[in-house]
């Protein structure tokens, strides 16, 4: 029989319904982790849902907004009620916006659903995985900030404050809970061929091509390499790993 890396463990993913955690919850899967699938696209949820199980793993789809604390009190409420227990949690839900002001001029409702979603809904995830984790005896987290949690871009102060803010809140989370056993480490992607950047594609039809001049490997990354990242990160091998992100760019070059 095949041994599964993630044989018996449950993981919750958020931001699943597309990109980078779509791909990282059938990863999971495939490694024999429960996944609990966590966005607010039911349908798209469940789209994945039936892709684990058509090759024979277990996940479920919790319809679940982050902005929302009655929601996410419900999304951890049925990881217990079901599982009785959470070894690893991807943060990944994320949005970013076309629309690139310079720091002056957002718009209040943009900056606050930015920060909301990016932040303020990790935060609230965090919460609640660190009070299971702490009880079970460990477990490891991952949130996924982005290169611009490490640089500033022009038109998105909104955005690289975010990400800066889920840094800094993983790595300070990190230095006061690892005496708990629980891990805490971020994903710095740089840019990944999913939903959020093919969005953007109307407005900045030569946005690709850009980007992709800004790594070293002169191309947009595929979801998949962040997947890989992110499982590596909660096996055994990672152990030492605590507190710090870790950059998959492409080689990010910055200005
Ligand atoms: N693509 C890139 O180049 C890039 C680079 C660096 C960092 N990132 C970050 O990587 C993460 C994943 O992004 P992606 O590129 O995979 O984008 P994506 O394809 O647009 O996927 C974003 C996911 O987040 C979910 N989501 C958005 N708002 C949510 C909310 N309020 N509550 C729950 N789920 C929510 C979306 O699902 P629903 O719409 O169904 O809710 C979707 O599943 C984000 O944190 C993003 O900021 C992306």
């Amino acid at each position: 029989m095949e041994l599964k890396m993630f044989e018996g463990k449950i993981a919750l993913v958020t931001g699943a319904t597309a990109g980078m955690g779509r791909a990282t919850a059938i990863a999971f899967a495939r490694e024999g982790a429960k996944v609990i699938m966590a966005a607010r696209r039911t349908e798209r949820g469940q789209e994945v849902v039936e892709q684990i199980t058509g090759f024979g793993g277990e996940s479920m789809f919790v319809k679940t907004d982050v902005r929302n604390p009655a929601d996410v009190d419900n999304l951890f409420k049925t990881i217990m009620d079901k599982y009785g227990r959470l070894d690893f949690a991807f943060n990944n839900a994320g949005v970013s916006s076309p629309h690139n002001p310079t720091v002056i001029k957002y718009e209040d409702d943009e900056w606050d659903r930015i920060m909301e979603t990016n932040l303020r809904g990790v935060w609230l995830c965090m919460k609640h995985e660190i009070d299971i984790m702490k009880k079970q005896g460990g477990g490891v987290i991952i949130n996924t900030a982005s290169i611009l949690g490490v640089v500033g871009d022009w038109g998105l102060s909104h955005y690289c404050a975010s990400k800066h803010g889920s840094l800094g809140l993983a790595k300070t989370a990190a230095l006061e809970y690892c005496k708990d056993n629980i891990r805490i480490n971020t994903i710095c992607p740089g840019p990944i061929l999913t939903e959020m950047l093919e969005f953007a594609l109307p407005f900045m039809p030569k946005m690709l091509d850009v980007m992709a001049a800004k790594t070293a490997l002169r191309r947009i990354g595929q979801p998949e390499e962040i997947a890989g990242a992110a499982l590596w990160l909660c096996t055994d091998e990672a152990a030492f790993m605590m507190g710090k992100e870790i950059a998959i760019d492409g080689g990010y070059i910055t200005y």
